[in-house]
């Protein structure tokens, strides 16, 4: 296992959890088997994150895209959704981690609704890692949603175009008050961003490995960030000038 600097943890770590269909394909299983191993992968690696002391950690649980899966794997996510956060709050209060959630909430059913709703109410206090599920999101989606009600404060008088710059834009975005992510990990080996968090990861590290979802564990966490324990961030700089700040 790598060791880890813990004075260089990314302040909030983003996944794209891939992958567990083909877990399930490789092993003669049903989908949904996968999506069942995959939620142990997150309370696993919530876990591991609560205890590095990692400021955020966000999962990408569902997009506005998997809406057009079949109906039964949709169904099938849904109560395995449910069912997670309900048994999490327990363990959410034992870690003081708070709960949150990003994407269009409105399309989800009321029985998931319910069960977000409380889980954001019994952990609001808890000050430790916040914990955000992305569901039902989509990043085009979220900067549309954000430009619309730009445009609605405008027409109402509450703006002008002059006071319009990356700041004021961002705070409309659904992860207002969430630092952009330091590292986005994305699992099985696909090279993609699949509309996720497009504005947030402009300057995020990214880290993308073979292991299907359901395999993914401590081990591999650490690796991915002792490699970006490794890397130098520059923000358009050069590495002279970030070495003369220092
Ligand atoms: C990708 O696997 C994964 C998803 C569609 C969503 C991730 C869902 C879970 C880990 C389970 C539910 C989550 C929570 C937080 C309870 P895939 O089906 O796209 O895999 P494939 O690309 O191999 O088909």
């Amino acid at each position: 296992m790598q060791t880890l600097n813990p004075d260089r943890l990314p302040r909030h770590l983003a996944v794209i959890m891939d992958g567990n269909g083909r877990w399930a394909k490789q092993r003669m299983l049903r989908r949904i088997v996968g999506h069942q191993r995959g939620v142990e992968t997150v309370r696993l690696i919530v876990e591991e994150c609560s205890n590095l002391g990692i400021g955020y950690l966000t999962l990408y649980a569902f997009s506005s895209e998997n809406w057009l899966r079949p109906k039964s794997e949709v169904s099938a996510l849904m109560l395995l959704l449910k069912k997670y956060i309900r048994s999490e709050i327990p363990r959410m209060m034992k870690n003081n981690i708070r709960f949150n959630v990003i994407g269009d909430r409105s399309e989800l059913p009321p029985d998931v609704e319910r069960e977000l709703t409380d889980a954001l109410n019994q952990t609001a206090a808890n000050s430790g890692m916040i914990l955000t599920l992305a569901l039902s999101y989509g990043s085009r989606q979220e900067i549309v949603r954000a430009a619309r009600q730009l445009a609605g404060d405008m027409v109402a008088g509450r703006i002008t175009p002059d006071k319009v710059d990356e700041q004021l834009f961002a705070s409309y975005l659904f992860t207002a008050d969430i630092p952009d992510p330091d590292l986005l990990i994305r699992t099985s080996g696909e090279m993609r961003i699949s509309n996720f968090l497009l504005w947030q990861l402009a300057y995020t590290e990214l880290y993308f490995c073979d292991v299907n979802w359901p395999d993914f564990g401590k081990e591999e966490l650490y690796r991915a960030i002792h490699d970006y324990q490794a890397r130098e961030r520059r923000y358009g700089k050069t590495s002279d000038q970030l070495q003369k700040r220092s």
